[in-house]
């Protein structure tokens, strides 16, 4: 079967998955791992913004269907991509978007961390809110992510979750 996503794409999605669960679910919030988990999910995003200009096709910027028109074909069409299974290949409309938003929420997270530990906003609690915020979008979004494969891999009767494990 053709490679879809690449390795580093995929090494990429585990580190940044394994980190968001930790820091969600595991670690001692505001503790030094927490902090240290989130600067690696922070590199792994930018690393990732990076390889989007040269990794493989699927993995490109250029070949994100984020284009508002894109979106609204995906959902007129009944959440349908127009080529079928086969144009299905790479993220669709919205989960293009549904990783765009994910990606930013972690840089948010990583720049308001930052700012709690500057003198300037210690013991900030709005701050400290915002913070929560943003982690609180990043479940809603890991959610939509979750019941996106699930849907997916009804549609197109394939095993949608073993794709970035496999790659194909
Ligand atoms: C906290 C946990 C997770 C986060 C934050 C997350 C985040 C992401 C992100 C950002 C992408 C885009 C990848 C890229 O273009 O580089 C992605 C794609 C994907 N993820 Fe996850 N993921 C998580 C857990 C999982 C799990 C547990 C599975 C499978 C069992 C999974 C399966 C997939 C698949 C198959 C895609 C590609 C789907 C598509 O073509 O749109 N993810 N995920
Ligand atoms: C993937 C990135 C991250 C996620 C998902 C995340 C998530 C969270 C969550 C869920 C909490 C608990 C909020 C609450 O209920 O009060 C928290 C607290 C905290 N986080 Fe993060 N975080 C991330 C990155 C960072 C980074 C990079 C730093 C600092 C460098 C940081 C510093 C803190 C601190 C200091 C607190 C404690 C805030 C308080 O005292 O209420 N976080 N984080």
């Amino acid at each position: 079967m053709k490679t879809i996503w690449d390795r580093p794409t995929r090494l990429g999605h585990w580190c940044l998955a394994i980190c968001v669960t930790l820091n969600l679910f595991v670690l001692e919030s505001g503790e030094v791992f927490h902090q240290w988990t989130g600067y690696v999910a922070l590199v792994t995003v930018l690393f990732r913004s990076v390889w989007g200009f040269f990794g493989a096709e699927a993995s490109r910027w250029s070949s994100q269907p984020l284009a508002p028109s894109q979106v609204l074909g995906y959902m007129k069409a009944g959440f349908r991509e127009p080529g079928g299974a086969e144009q299905a290949a790479g993220h669709n409309p919205l989960a293009a978007w549904t990783y765009v938003f994910l990606w930013l929420l972690v840089v948010a997270l990583a720049v308001s961390g930052f700012m709690m530990g500057l003198d300037a906003f210690w013991g900030e609690e709005w701050l400290q809110e915002l913070h929560e915020a943003f982690a609180n979008a990043v479940k809603v979004l890991v959610l939509v992510h979750f019941m996106g494969i699930v849907i997916d891999s009804i549609r197109y009767r394939r095993k949608t979750w073993m794709r970035m494990i496999r790659g194909s």
